[in-house]
């Protein structure tokens, strides 16, 4: 069968950050639940200069960079967030604008909570492996800011973050296995986000039994899948990594736990250790940026080709998408021979300004209140002037956008 999956990935952030510790003690909260209880570091805060649009831009040009791809070869782009701005105009407009795509290329938006751009994802390969794209590119791009508010339960677990995927037939990063696939799909109210109001609603306890519910539903229906097309099962050992959708650090351990317990790993010391080599080492990237949501996955496989890459070539590893409400995938990926070296993001995570718990108050109400019309924002005033691409706020009812040259 053909070989389709990802040519190349990028990752773009918010420019300010705040460290959890500090969240914790602002709130009266022993920061110990923080750093250990849900296993985050820092959260990244936007501006109102900062958008779903201006993070996927970015994340789609550093895609673009890192595999030295040309635009004009893209004629696909589906933009997956769960932080729209309108309700007809989708982010992959203005994006497609900004990076100078195409007029022949397909612009759309996908929802699904957290799985958005899994299925963007899922489409791309598709179309990829039935010979549609002819020689064509897809770029994919997830692209959220995480809101709770602030007091709330789920405020550590805030970030904001945008990674874009290339998917062609030219896998240089990682090759989609598509020989079995394990879908999940329930109701279910565990988060959703209102369109009278910015900050998710959720149902933070439930929410967590919904996404092991999610693990299970998906992990049987790929083995069965699996024991259809291929009459075989799958040994642990023949996974490198188990990468999953993370909205906390914690949560993937949870995930792991319920994973080993589906393939009939129950001893607590073997499943400990197991956690430590299989999902810890690559779970930094996001604790350092908080929940990105329809990207914590692919920020998690970033994570893991920039530390790793070399080591995994030839191997398999396990990816689980999950999105509330709900939707979830679980599916394999392998790593190719002389797979492309992707620039580390560390420097870019260490260069980001931290501010203090009251400058973080008055960036996280002013980025949720920014989509007003007529209010113009200076991006001097936010420190973000360098910023490759701005929002400039609402006039006449039309959003601002600047590119940097
Ligand atoms: N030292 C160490 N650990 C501590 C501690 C301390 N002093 N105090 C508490 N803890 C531990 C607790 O034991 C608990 O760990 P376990 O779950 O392993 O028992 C952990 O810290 C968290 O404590 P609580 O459960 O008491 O925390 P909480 O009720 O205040 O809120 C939360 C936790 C429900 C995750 C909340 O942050 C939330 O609602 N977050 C948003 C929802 C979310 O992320 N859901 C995840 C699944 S849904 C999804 O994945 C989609 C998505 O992206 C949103």
């Amino acid at each position: 069968m053909r070989k389709v999956g990802i040519e190349s990935l990028g990752f773009a952030t918010a420019k300010n950050h705040i460290t959890i510790e500090d969240l914790a003690i602002a709130r009266g909260v022993n920061p110990e639940k923080y750093v250990i209880g849900l296993g985050q570091k820092e959260m990244a805060i936007a501006t109102p200069c900062e958008d779903t649009v201006t993070m996927a831009a970015q994340a789609g040009l550093c895609a673009l960079q890192n595999a030295d791809i040309d635009p004009t070869s893209i004629d696909l782009l589906i933009v997956g967030t769960e932080t729209g701005i309108d309700h007809s105009k989708p982010v992959a407009s203005y994006v497609h604008e900004l990076l100078g795509l195409s007029t022949n290329c397909r612009a759309i938006e996908t929802k699904h909570a957290c799985y958005g751009a899994t299925g963007g994802l899922q489409f791309a390969i598709d179309r990829a492996l039935s010979g549609r794209s002819r020689g064509k590119k897809s770029l994919i791009i997830a692209s959220d800011i995480a809101r709770y508010g602030i007091g709330t339960a789920g405020e550590p677990t805030q970030g904001a973050g945008a990674i874009a995927i290339i998917v062609s037939d030219e896998p240089r990063l990682v090759i989609i296995e598509t020989g079995a696939e394990g879908i999940y799909s329930n109701q279910v109210m565990d988060f959703w986000r209102p369109l009278y109001r910015k900050e998710a609603v959720v149902d933070g306890h439930f929410s967590i039994q919904c996404y092991l519910d999610a693990i299970e539903g998906s992990y049987k229906n790929w083995q069965q899948s699996l024991v259809k097309s291929e009459n075989k099962q799958l040994a642990l050992t023949d996974i490198a990594a188990c990468l999953y959708h993370i909205p906390f650090g914690k949560m993937a351990n949870k995930a792991h736990m319920k994973h080993l317990d589906l393939i009939g790993i129950n001893d607590k010391n073997v499943a400990n250790e197991d956690y430590t080599l299989r999902v810890a080492p690559y779970l930094e990237f996001c604790s350092r940026v908080g929940n990105v949501y329809t990207g914590s996955l692919f920020l998690s496989l970033y994570n893991l080709m920039v530390d790793a890459s070399k080591s995994f070539e030839g191997k398999s590893i396990s990816m689980f998408s999950y999105g509330s409400g709900c939707m979830a995938e679980y599916f394999l990926a392998t790593i190719p021979q002389n797979a492309l070296k992707l620039p580390d993001f560390r420097p870019i995570l260490d260069s980001r300004t931290q501010v203090d718990i009251n400058e973080y108050e008055r960036l996280l109400i002013a980025n949720t209140n920014a989509d007003q019309n007529d209010r113009v924002f200076k991006p001097e005033d936010w420190g973000v002037a360098e910023n490759p691409f701005i929002f400039l706020g609402v006039n006449d009812h039309k959003r601002q956008y600047i590119k940097l040259p």
